[in-house]
């Protein structure tokens, strides 16, 4: 049994700028948001994570945060924010938020102030800033690389305009990192804290939650001659990190009547590694991003979800699954494309998961479907990323000029970058800007649609049953009373191996991998509860397809001597 709301909940992450507009600037904002409510309720999601709206010059889209008590205009204000948070508790939604401590934009004030202080002054120890090396001080403090692309260090002017000190930033050159070893910037955080909670903001989202503290004295990475991207040990994943979360941990447990809730986005070569995050007192949950990356392929993804399950068995959290987000392409194109089955870089996953390559649609939407129920059968909590419940694929085809992702612009354009899967939805077909902004909106959309992306839009999807929208519904829907909270799940053996198949609660999930057709065994047929569309034919599921099925329904015995089901699990049971 689930103790607390998140343990086995389904989050919707809204990329606020691209969801919807409810001004007429062709920028997503908390209005658009506010008035959609009523559809993310209809879908059945338990809660939302917003990407960070705070006040911000954009320049990675809202990770550059200028001000942390505040809502950058664009989205909207801090009343907008609270009308959200009261909206959504309404519809029995919780309203997540997104925490970037890792860095703030040189737009802070705090930097600001810093640039235009001297060497070694109390404003420049809020972040890292070092003198260069080589006699006249024009070569970076060390080698370290930013995350997207170049050095990791920009050299700043002094106020008399001599070349002057580096400061180091792990993402863009406007990303410059704090100092997290000076106790003003820990204040900073708990505050900021404690004023969304203070609103009503029921969790956060930790953004690079690994990030925060680099090795004290800075060392040089080694250097590789094989052109490959290494993780940098000294850049990333201190010790000293896991104060600051037990810190904010108690912070969030203080408000009643709900405990807050925190989940960290930390991308660390091991399981090790990432455990210490979620010992007792610390974060809730971290991103299980070991499942998508993975390939479609039925031992891959066993792999990876037995270490998942292993890993929750350990630190007596649930797993927090993702198929999607706002950093890697969209799982229908990556599941339309040949499927690269060499090992993973431990040190740079998310390479697997935006890699360019000719597209299989009708393929990779079938396989996204399947990928859907698996998701959603897995016990613990899952994450969906707008537009994943209408089965958009990443858009390629954007036009050079309007691509805006730091790391296209800081890779010269050999990296697309993330632009594509963050095209705003299309929520009406023939509608201008396909329903994303009002009509007669005195601006285009901030990233074009496609013209074909009218075939994905809400309204198009609404009325099939068999679309991508309503499957989402129905499994939303039968999660909740077919497979059990977080009860684990038990592993059946269908004698295919292509195939995976598990039980759960009275839930049993069926996925085919392979391109051969499954035949079911008898009984079974008659107590499917959902099927990823066209995949099921009498007892016959089609390669790349998914069924559920409730054992509950499950009309003759028969079928208990297939695949291992107990008969207790099997049924028929009277409910
Ligand atoms: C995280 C975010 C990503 C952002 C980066 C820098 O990885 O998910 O979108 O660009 O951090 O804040």
């Amino acid at each position: 049994m689930r103790t607390q709301w998140w343990q086995d909940a389904v989050i919707y992450q809204v990329y606020l700028r691209s969801f919807a507009d409810g001004g007429d600037d062709g920028v997503g904002d908390l209005a658009g948001l506010r008035a959609r409510l009523p559809y993310l309720a209809d879908l059945g999601v338990d809660g939302l994570w917003l990407n960070p709206c705070y006040r911000s010059p954009q320049r990675d889209h809202g990770y550059d945060i200028a001000d942390y008590f505040s809502i950058d205009p664009a989205y909207g204000s801090i009343d907008e924010l609270a009308g959200l948070v009261t909206d959504a508790h309404r519809l029995g939604l919780r309203v997540m938020m997104d925490m970037v401590a890792n860095h703030c934009s040189d737009q802070h004030v705090w930097f600001q102030q810093a640039v235009v202080a001297a060497p070694g002054s109390p404003e420049r120890d809020r972040f890292v800033f070092r003198d260069g090396r080589g006699p006249a001080g024009d070569t970076p403090p060390n080698n370290w690389h930013s995350v997207f692309g170049g050095p990791a260090w920009t050299r700043v002017a002094e106020t008399d305009g001599t070349p002057g000190q580096w400061y180091l930033h792990s993402f863009d050159s406007s990303q410059p990192n704090f100092n997290w070893r000076n106790p003003k910037v820990a204040q900073h955080f708990d505050e900021v804290l404690r004023f969304w909670f203070d609103l009503g903001v029921d969790g956060f989202r930790i953004d690079v939650a690994h990030g925060l503290f680099a090795a004290e004295d800075l060392p040089d990475a080694p250097e590789y001659d094989d052109g490959l991207p290494h993780h940098n040990d000294a850049m990333w994943d201190q010790p000293e990190v896991h104060d600051v979360y037990r810190t904010w941990r108690a912070i969030g447990d203080a408000y009643p009547p709900e405990p807050k809730y925190f989940i960290g986005e930390i991308w660390v070569p091991s399981p090790e590694r990432l455990r210490a995050y979620l010992a007792p007192g610390g974060l809730h949950q971290a991103f299980n991003f070991d499942l998508l990356v993975q390939p479609w392929d039925a031992g891959r993804i066993r792999t990876a979800i037995d270490a998942g399950l292993a890993q929750a068995e350990v630190v007596g959290s649930p797993v927090a699954w993702a198929l999607n987000n706002h950093d890697v392409h969209r799982i229908v194109t990556r599941y339309g494309q040949r499927q690269d089955l060499s090992p993973l870089d431990p040190a740079d996953m998310i390479a697997a998961a935006r890699r360019r390559g000719p597209v299989d649609f009708e393929l990779g939407s079938a396989r996204a479907r399947a990928a859907a129920m698996l998701l959603l059968a897995l016990p613990g909590t899952a994450y969906l990323y707008q537009g994943e419940e209408l089965g958009l694929p990443e858009v390629f085809d954007l036009p050079d000029a309007a691509r805006q992702d730091p790391i296209w612009v800081r890779s010269d354009g050999s990296e697309l970058g993330r632009d594509g899967c963050r095209v705003p939805l299309p929520w009406a077909a023939d509608a201008p800007a396909f329903g994303f902004s009002a009509p007669g909106a005195s601006a285009e959309p901030w990233l074009p649609q496609p013209a074909w992306f009218g075939r994905h839009a809400v309204d198009r999807q609404d009325g099939e049953p068999t679309s991508f929208l309503n499957l989402y519904r129905d499994l939303l829907r039968a999660r909740r009373t077919v497979f059990n909270g977080t009860e684990p799940l038990r592993w059946l053996d269908t004698g295919g191996e292509d195939v995976l198949a598990f039980a759960r609660g009275h839930g049993i999930c069926v996925l085919n991998f392979g391109s051969t057709p499954l035949q079911l065994p008898e009984g079974l047929v008659d107590a499917v509860v959902a099927s990823s569309s066209g995949g099921l034919t009498g007892a016959e599921l089609a390669g790349n397809h998914a069924v559920w099925l409730d054992a509950a329904r499950v009309s003759s015995t028969s079928a208990t001597s297939g695949w291992g089901l107990t008969p207790e699990l099997a049924g028929p049971v009277q409910r």
